[in-house]
């Protein structure tokens, strides 16, 4: 049987008539908590039946303090106190936060309270990153100064040109994005001052300015192409678009309808609270490390094919699936588990349609009325329609998320499949950086450190079992 370790060593079950715990409970009363309020729970009672006795947890904003749970204990001298499993966060809050609000049911998505739907017909990517931020809607004056500053940071260290140019020619362009992310602290030493306001507002302009300048070069590596330096006379979304695809022009004119729907792209990837690559953020930044190296940990999370990779495996499987008649029976391998999962289907949070998707389902319509409808739409229209009228879907709640048609978007705008990622990471820079200086400020926030319930084996000696070694 293997023996507990320090770090979380179970409590040991007692029985029924055990002594009461050393540790005093909260309360041991049965009755309710005199404070709750008239119908109205405070408090959660738990009865230990290791030990009979009751405890009193107060129950705030829907949640209980997990550290309360340490109280309840066995009179066991090694009980470090009753500890909450949850693999995955499926039920914990790690942090109280006022940046966005997600209700999964209704397919709710607000940034600082304003609905997504209005965000995305209305404001411009860089008002959002503002919003994002500063929990208000930037002036004139604030708005003017913050794009000033983001388009005069757009520049890299012409040491990037060397580094980058170090990768191989085919190399993913995630992976180049993520390192260099992490690069950018060994030209700002001074970012790891992370207290000095001054410092992290630098630092964010910087991320939010370089990013695209960054992508665009990872871009123009992989095909061979020359290096397009910024252009300060265009918009953030256009200087992106000029950086990736200028050739010879004097000045480049981006398509309007591409530019407007990558602006309502980036608007709509800019935030969702406590997603898998956010966590990283905040849990590396927990070590006060400086602002590149904990968002290149969100970029190096976003990166996997079950979070922002998603958008590029929806376009190889389309590929795979190769035409609408061949439809019915991938879904019937999906369904029984041979053919994996329907990429761009199911989320964590949203178990009704993903707000975001909506959207981006009608901007796909708007783009594709540009470039004329392919047949990956049409296969990707022939998946969602007949997955959203299948019970194995409807009954598990998996509908499109947003990666299902973002895609598609991209593709028909020529940007290889690789690419989709980066774009994505491009759009959640603000979100990022907003939830890290959150976390930063946020005085109950400590070194992010879960606890574990050792299951491996109790002390045995060392014996090797290498081969005696020869002696000369
Ligand atoms: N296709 C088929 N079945 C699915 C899918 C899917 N896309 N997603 C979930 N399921 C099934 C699971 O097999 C499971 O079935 P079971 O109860 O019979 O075992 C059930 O639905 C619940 O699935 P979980 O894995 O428990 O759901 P979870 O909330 O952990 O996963 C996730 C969410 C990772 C997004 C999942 O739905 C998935 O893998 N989707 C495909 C990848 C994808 O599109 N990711 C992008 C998410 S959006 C974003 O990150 C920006």
């Amino acid at each position: 049987m293997p023996k507990t370790g320090t770090t979380a060593r179970p409590a040991v079950p007692k029985k029924k008539t055990a002594k009461p715990a050393a540790a005093a409970p909260v309360t041991t009363s049965a009755k309710p908590p005199a404070a709750a309020p008239a119908g109205k729970a405070s408090a959660l009672e738990i009865k230990d039946t290791r030990t009979s006795n009751t405890y009193s947890v107060p129950v705030s904003e829907g949640a209980i303090r997990a550290t309360e749970l340490k109280k309840i204990k066995t009179d066991d001298p090694g009980d470090s106190g009753l500890m909450s499993y949850d693999p995955a966060f499926l039920n914990t809050a790690s942090c109280r936060s006022a940046i966005t609000y997600i209700d999964g049911d209704k397919g709710i998505l607000r940034y600082r309270g304003y609905p997504i739907e209005q965000l995305a017909e209305n404001a411009t990517f860089l008002e959002v990153a503002w919003l994002l931020r500063h929990g208000e809607l930037p002036n004139q004056q604030e708005y003017d100064r913050f794009v000033h500053e983001i388009t005069f940071h757009t520049y890299v260290h012409e040491n990037f040109r060397k580094f980058l140019e170090g990768f191989r020619y085919d190399a993913h362009p995630m992976a180049m994005l993520n390192s260099s992310i992490a690069g950018l602290a060994s030209f700002y030493p001074s970012a790891r001052n992370i207290f000095d306001e001054t410092e992290r507002n630098i630092s964010i302009i910087r991320l939010l300015a370089k990013t695209p300048t960054i992508a665009a070069f990872s871009y123009r590596h992989v095909k061979g192409l020359p290096f397009v330096y910024p252009d300060n006379r265009l918009s953030y979304v256009e200087n992106f678009l000029s950086m990736v695809a200028r050739m010879s022009e004097s000045k480049y004119e981006a398509n309007p309808v591409f530019a407007r729907a990558l602006e309502i792209l980036f608007i709509l990837h800019a935030d969702h609270e406590q997603n898998c690559s956010t966590n990283a953020v905040r849990a590396v930044g927990s070590s006060h490390v400086d602002p590149f190296s904990a968002v290149s940990a969100g970029v190096a999370a976003l990166f996997g094919p079950l979070h922002g990779g998603a958008n590029e495996q929806v376009l190889r499987m389309i590929n795979e699936i190769g035409s609408v008649k061949n439809v019915p029976k991938f879904i019937e391998t999906v369904k029984s588990g041979e053919g994996g999962r329907l990429m761009g289907f199911g989320h964590r949070v949203y178990k009704s349609y993903d707000p975001r998707a909506k959207i981006v389902k009608k901007l796909a319509d708007e783009v594709f009325k540009v470039v004329g409808v392919d047949k990956d739409l049409e296969i990707a229209l022939e998946l969602e329609r007949i997955a959203l009228s299948d019970d194995y879907f409807t009954s598990r709640k998996l509908y499109p998320n947003v990666d299902f048609y973002t895609g598609l978007i991209y593709r028909s705008m020529a940007f290889p499949t690789d690419f989709f990622t980066v774009l994505f990471a491009i759009g959640r820079m603000p979100g990022w950086l907003a939830q890290w200086e959150e976390m930063l400020l946020d005085k109950e926030q400590k070194i992010a450190r879960p606890r574990q319930i050792y299951i491996g084996p109790a002390e045995r000696p060392y014996r090797s079992r290498l081969k005696p070694k020869q002696t000369l």
